[in-house]
């Protein structure tokens, strides 16, 4: 038996813990049935955290980050603490967890499976086979630039700032995963910035172009406005690959590049250290939606993107590829058979529950293992 996986569980708040308590089983059935294991640890991260421990991201959880493998993340948030000041926000727990392990990128995939192309709202033609993916930077840009803050100026005015600062260094890292994971793919970049008003943005055009002459000639790269590509992620998707964006506009670009493949519940995400001396490189798994006030603790939110960072886990913190693929053709094949939950639903298709997904992915998992 290999030595044991660390792993951090995050369920965090809203549907996290449900959609949480769904990947167990999987982490069960591969346990029972594919002679590894994981040792588990689970923190408090969020308004869950904040309700216990009066902090959305507790030292407590960061030190467990850090010892463990990988963390695989839920979701944060919730009106329950929409009132509360700006530096006790939920959401302060992902921030802080992305700036002090240094998680600078978060790959963010938009694909469209196959049985969903028509719950896209884009015509099916039009995303059928989408399979891009979003290299956002996740630990600088406007999300973390000094200064920031609301004054009072002298006539009394309030006065909001926030600041956009990148480093060449901080841009020329992110191209870095960027580029390495187009050749892997169909071989191209689109690097996204508003290079035509903003300082920032020339620079990033500049280095991502001195990045891919001198080590990643071989990969097709294309610059593209930011707005511009908004509109052509709704228009023609397919046109990409790999698209490279900054902090704030791949928040922005990697919620529609999601929400149009009508899969929005289906969708992992994962975010990346650099590779440290000794080899370890930290990395948070999350699924791209939030955490869904709204539907918690109902049991039927989907199950799936959650499952699907666990396979993004195995595939990218522990190179078990064949396990990973096998979670997701067992998702796959799941909706092939009309089962969905609520998101998803069709007409003609069996409504599940979060927990019946769960099962059914473990059913699934049962028939296509050998
Ligand atoms: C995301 C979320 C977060 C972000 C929030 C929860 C802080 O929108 O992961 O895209 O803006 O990065
Ligand atoms: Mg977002």
């Amino acid at each position: 038996m290999p030595a044991n996986k660390k792993l951090l569980v995050l369920p965090g708040d809203g549907i996290g813990p449900e959609v949480m308590a769904e990947v167990r089983r999987v982490i069960d059935w591969m346990e029972r049935r594919r002679r590894v294991s994981f040792e588990i640890t689970e923190g408090l991260v969020g308004g869950a955290a904040l309700d216990a421990e009066g902090t959305p991201c507790p030292d407590r959880t960061v030190a467990a980050a850090r010892d463990a493998d990988a963390v695989l993340f839920g979701s944060v948030g919730g009106p329950k603490w929409d009132s509360l000041p700006f530096d006790r926000r939920p959401e302060l727990g992902i921030l802080r967890l992305r700036k002090d392990l240094g998680l600078f990128a978060n790959l963010r995939p938009a694909i469209v499976f196959d049985p969903l192309a028509d719950a896209s709202s884009l015509k099916a033609d039009v995303v059928r086979g989408l399979d891009i993916i979003i290299v956002r930077e996740s630990t600088g840009g406007i999300y973390f630039g000094e200064p920031r803050g609301v004054h009072t100026d002298s006539s009394g005015k309030r006065v909001g700032i926030d600041t956009e600062v990148y480093s060449e260094d901080e841009i020329a890292r992110v191209a870095r995963v960027a580029f390495d994971l187009a050749r892997k793919r169909r071989n191209k970049v689109t690097s996204t910035e508003k290079a035509n008003v903003m300082q920032s943005g020339r620079l990033w055009r500049a280095v991502v172009s001195e990045v891919h002459k001198a080590e990643f000639a071989d990969v097709e790269l294309e610059h593209m406005y930011a707005d511009n590509a908004a509109m052509q992620l709704c228009s023609r998707p397919k046109q990409f690959d790999v698209i490279l964006a900054s902090n704030l506009f791949g928040d922005v670009l990697s919620d529609l590049a999601a929400a149009l493949t009508g899969s929005l519940g289906m969708l992992p995400s994962a975010t990346l250290g650099a590779v440290g001396a000794d080899g370890k490189r930290y990395a948070l798994y999350e699924p791209i939606h939030g955490s869904a006030p709204d539907i918690a603790g109902r049991g039927i939110a989907n199950p799936c993107a959650q499952i699907l960072s666990f396979a993004m886990l195995l595939r990218w913190s522990f190179g078990m590829e064949e396990d990973a693929r096998l979670i997701e053709r067992a998702v796959e094949q799941v909706l092939a058979g009309g089962m969905r939950t609520a998101d998803i639903m069709q007409a003609g298709m069996a409504r599940i529950s979060t927990a019946v997904m769960g099962e059914s992915v473990v059913r699934e998992l049962d028939k296509i293992a050998v």
